[in-house]
């Protein structure tokens, strides 16, 4: 069920489906909700899915100059308590998802009972990726999302995928097409001074599962393999046929590999 719920005076758009054991997904950037349809559908079968869409994502307002990760973690408490969600959750997050994730798990250490990591790093941004990040907010606000598409579509599946799923690319092209270009300002400003947690994740106390698609130009295997050593409990798999947006260019795979994690 879609839901629409005020929290802190923020109207969040939230996918709230099934009774169980709760999963919270949360999305990559500049995108919503919907990239998850595939796990929406296959969870809420066993579970209480919780998808909703970021601070000025999607169907969400109440975006600002810039939103943080730490921010966008604190959101989702305010949400999951707003839901009156039972903790802990399993938390999912893919990308940008997951810097909100290392955020979720730092801050909110007694809302977090699994963490599943998708296409996503620990490190910060170089000073050289921040600063582009800092120009293309600029550019968004002035010239819309167009911008993000060119620079972002090449990196996001596999060199594969546009053909075989054409579908798929076009409704994630549409999907940033309209999205707010205030909410991808400030979640570029937000990223591009996100801490580099690496050195944290032996603290992560949690059984996590790191997912990396095998052609992910932007989370790349061997980075994500690396962290995902760093952490005392943690399993890594690689899902074939699939770049950065694995669950949703191959879903089968990833949702087997979130099932077989859930039920260890
Ligand atoms: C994402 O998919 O969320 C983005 O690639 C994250 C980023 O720009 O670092």
């Amino acid at each position: 069920m879609l839901r629409t719920i005020e929290v802190s005076g923020v109207r969040f758009r939230v996918a709230d489906v099934g009774t169980g054991p709760a999963i919270l997904f949360v999305h990559g950037f500049p995108l919503d909700h919907t990239m998850w349809a595939a796990q929406i559908d296959e969870f809420s079968k066993t579970h209480r899915v919780i998808a909703p869409d970021l601070r000025g994502f999607g169907g969400t307002d109440g975006t600002l100059y810039s939103v943080s990760m730490e921010q966008f973690a604190d959101d989702l408490i305010g949400l999951l308590e707003a839901l009156e969600v039972d903790r802990p959750v399993t938390f999912c997050g893919l990308s940008m998802g997951g810097y909100i994730g290392w955020q979720f798990a730092l801050r909110h250490p007694e809302w977090l009972g699994r963490l599943i990591l998708c296409d996503t790093r620990s490190a910060a941004d170089s000073a050289e990726a921040a600063a582009n990040r800092l120009k293309m907010a600029d550019i968004v606000t002035k010239e819309g999302p167009e911008p993000v598409v060119w620079a972002m579509m090449p990196k996001l599946f596999a060199p594969f995928t546009a053909q075989r799923q054409p579908a798929l690319t076009a409704l994630v092209r549409q999907t940033v097409m309209t999205t707010s270009p205030t909410a991808i300002a400030a979640a570029h400003r937000g990223m591009a001074v996100r801490p580099d947690v690496t050195a944290m994740l032996s603290g992560i106390r949690v059984s996590t599962l790191v997912i990396v698609g095998e052609y992910d130009a932007i989370s790349p295997p061997a980075e994500m393999k690396a962290f995902s050593a760093e952490i005392p409990d943690s399993r890594f798999v690689t899902i074939p046929d699939a770049g950065h947006m694995a669950p949703m260019e191959n879903p089968v795979a990833v949702n087997a590999a979130i099932a077989e994690f859930l039920v260890n």
